[in-house]
């Protein structure tokens, strides 16, 4: 596949409908994403059925737009990439089926994009890291999903060091701004409160901290947060304990993630880079702790622009790219994977 080649990626594994088309040397011709939040925001969580419904309603309009934006027709294209699991089965159904039938109609080849390889290959992208991040190297996956360390050795060799014995970091985020009364989705609100908050002040517990490999666990955590908030009368939590709490929690996590990064950089000495992906990337806190790990083993930690870190197509068809150069495509009986844990794939 030569460098001007082109793929169009289709993203819409959980709330977000996205389109992507990117060109073999890295260069993103177009993009689009759009979030369902307002969807979904009274139910307090992802309705799988109105995200697929959703996604049935956009997705069609949004690849439209961005070949339209990219000057390019479906012929032109070189491959049609589309996530293919893991995530909501009807999202998932209704991305894949649309791009095999624009492969079909157009005689491209389509590739099943593993959501969380796209997640782990955006540090290759040329342009975000000078020349691209180089394999070994150690990706935290840090979403409302996942959370884990995962040993990325070259496209479709992963090895999972560690994992959430219970919550994702990102749903612990979600859990514990709920119990103080935060809107949904938590974390970026509860890192604002958490701003305005004293972390010292009330300790909160520090799971798995210190402990061998580089599992999580969050659920003790949570529990702490709702034992000091349920010590007041329901919506009597003092404001200052508001912000308190939340800047404990905080805290709390940075400490551990900061922890646990660096007992999986134990395991992966060959590691050229510490890798964040995923919405919880976002967070200042996180980031500064895990660039401080980072740092003491005098590697770079590689954070991809916020737009990059959550869910998006430009990772999808790079993740595409990297795959149809290898010659890798699948059938169009391949089917969508709700479950498919990355040590599954094949390359
Ligand atoms: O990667 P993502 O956009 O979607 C998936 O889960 O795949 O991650 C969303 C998660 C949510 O749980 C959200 O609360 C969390 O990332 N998040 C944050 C922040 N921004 C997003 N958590 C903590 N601090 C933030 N600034
Ligand atoms: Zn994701």
């Amino acid at each position: 596949m030569d460098d001007t080649a082109a793929v169009l990626g289709l993203e819409s594994s959980c709330d977000e409908t996205a389109a992507a088309v990117l060109r073999a040397d890295g260069t993103i011709l177009a993009e689009a994403v759009l979030s369902q939040l307002e969807e979904h925001a009274a139910f307090g969580g992802v309705v799988p059925e109105i995200a697929a419904r959703a996604h049935l309603d956009h997705l069609p309009r949004l690849a439209a737009r961005v070949m339209a934006e990219a000057g390019l027709g479906f012929a032109d294209l070189a491959g049609i990439a589309a996530t293919s699991g893991p995530g909501l089965i009807g999202g998932l159904i209704v991305g894949a089926s649309f791009g095999k039938g624009l492969a079909i109609a157009h005689g491209l080849p389509f590739v099943a994009v593993n959501h969380l390889e796209a997640h782990a290959l955006t540090a290759t992208l040329p342009g975000l890291v000078e020349g691209g991040a180089r394999f070994p190297y150690l990706l935290l996956l840090l979403s409302g999903g996942h959370c884990q360390c995962v040993a990325v050795e070259g496209v479709g060799h992963f090895r999972r060091l560690g994992t959430t014995l219970d919550d994702a970091v990102g749903e612990a985020f979600d859990k514990a701004a709920k119990l103080l009364g935060l809107p949904w989705p938590g974390g970026p609100a509860l890192e604002r409160l958490a701003a305005t908050g004293d972390a010292a002040r009330i300790r909160l517990p520090r799971p798995l901290l210190g402990r061998a490999g580089c599992d999580f666990s969050f659920s003790g955590l949570k529990t702490a947060v709702a034992h000091a908030v349920a010590r007041h009368p329901p919506g009597a939590l003092p404001e200052a304990d508001r912000a308190d709490l939340a800047a404990g929690f905080q805290a709390s996590v940075a400490a551990v993630m900061a922890d646990r990064a660096r007992h999986a950089l134990d395991m992966l000495p060959a590691a050229t880079a510490l890798v964040v992906a995923g919405g919880v990337a976002a967070n200042g806190a996180v980031r500064t702790a895990l660039a401080g790990a980072a740092r003491e083993r005098g590697l770079p930690m590689v954070a991809p622009p916020i737009r990059l870190c959550t869910d998006n197509a430009v990772m999808v068809a790079w993740a595409g790219i990297e795959r149809l150069r290898r010659g890798l495509t699948d059938p169009l009986g391949h089917a969508p994977r709700p479950r498919w844990p990355l040590d599954q794939l094949t390359a």
